[in-house]
């Protein structure tokens, strides 16, 4: 059975003293589930995170890191130093990181290496543009994200991965893919990787969607067969939503 997961990336969101507001109204009000729950606060809050979670089921996860053990690189932070401070999981390839920081698959893929040497957990984010599904070419544009970032990785690397298909029309847009589209599309990434490796390994790998999910869409999405959770933005961001977006699973 893959893992069911819910994460709430906070983005550039909330300083220490919100940070600490929000984990304490999510220690009172999270539910007991058999889906993990993770949470992606900013890096200047995640070892307070991590301290303030440590004792709870709750994981707290990075949003990035960067691909180098360490050196001359002016604001970075790489995967040792997140493992310092307790933190196992790294979201990489968000799509604004590929928009705003100029991170391709190429560079994605050293990163994704990086973290795995460092025995880190990767939340693995990728997703078509509206363009690309305007013109028919979202299938392509995913296999092609997939198998530039992610299939030069052996089977073990594998036990490490957790997808999260994001289309970008739909973050933070209000707009959502449909469930039938989310379906569509992580069936078509199921089977993509069961073509390059196994049926077996593929039916392991755990396909979060994100885009809109909010509390009144949640359960309709995650009821689809092939979607194993959310990864969830500005739904996030209020103890109330995130909970029941946790709920629906
Ligand atoms: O990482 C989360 C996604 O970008 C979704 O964000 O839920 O605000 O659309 P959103």
């Amino acid at each position: 059975m893959r893992k069911k997961i819910v994460a709430g990336n906070w983005k550039m969101n909330n300083d220490l003293a919100e940070t600490q507001t929000l984990i304490s109204d999510l220690k009172k009000s999270m539910p007991a589930t058999d889906a993990e729950v993770k949470i992606a606060p900013t890096y200047t809050s995640l070892y307070p995170a991590y301290e303030a979670l440590k004792e709870n089921t709750i994981e707290v996860v990075a949003q990035n890191m960067h691909q180098a053990e360490n050196g001359a690189y002016t604001g970075e932070i790489s995967a040792a130093m997140l493992k310092s401070v307790g933190i196992k999981t790294v979201i990489l390839g968000h799509s604004e990181r590929r928009a705003y920081f100029g991170e391709d698959d190429a560079l994605l893929a050293q990163k994704v290496d990086a973290a795995i040497k460092n025995n880190m957990d990767v939340i693995f984010c990728f997703g078509e543009e509206l363009e690309d599904r305007k013109t028919d070419k979202h299938f392509n544009l995913v296999e092609s994200q997939l198998k530039n970032a992610l299939f030069h990785l052996d089977t073990n690397a594998w036990k490490h991965i957790v997808l999260a298909y994001e289309p970008v029309w739909a973050i933070g847009t209000g707009e959502t893919a449909s469930p039938e589209q989310a379906q569509e599309m992580h069936e078509f990434i199921r089977n993509t990787i069961a073509a390059k490796y196994s049926q077996s390994l593929a039916d392991e790998v755990s396909i979060l969607y994100g885009g809109s999910v909010k509390p009144n869409n949640a359960k309709e999405i995650f009821s689809k067969p092939d979607v194993d959770g959310g990864l969830i933005g500005g739904a996030s961001l209020k103890a109330e939503d995130f909970v029941a977006i946790v709920k629906a699973i």
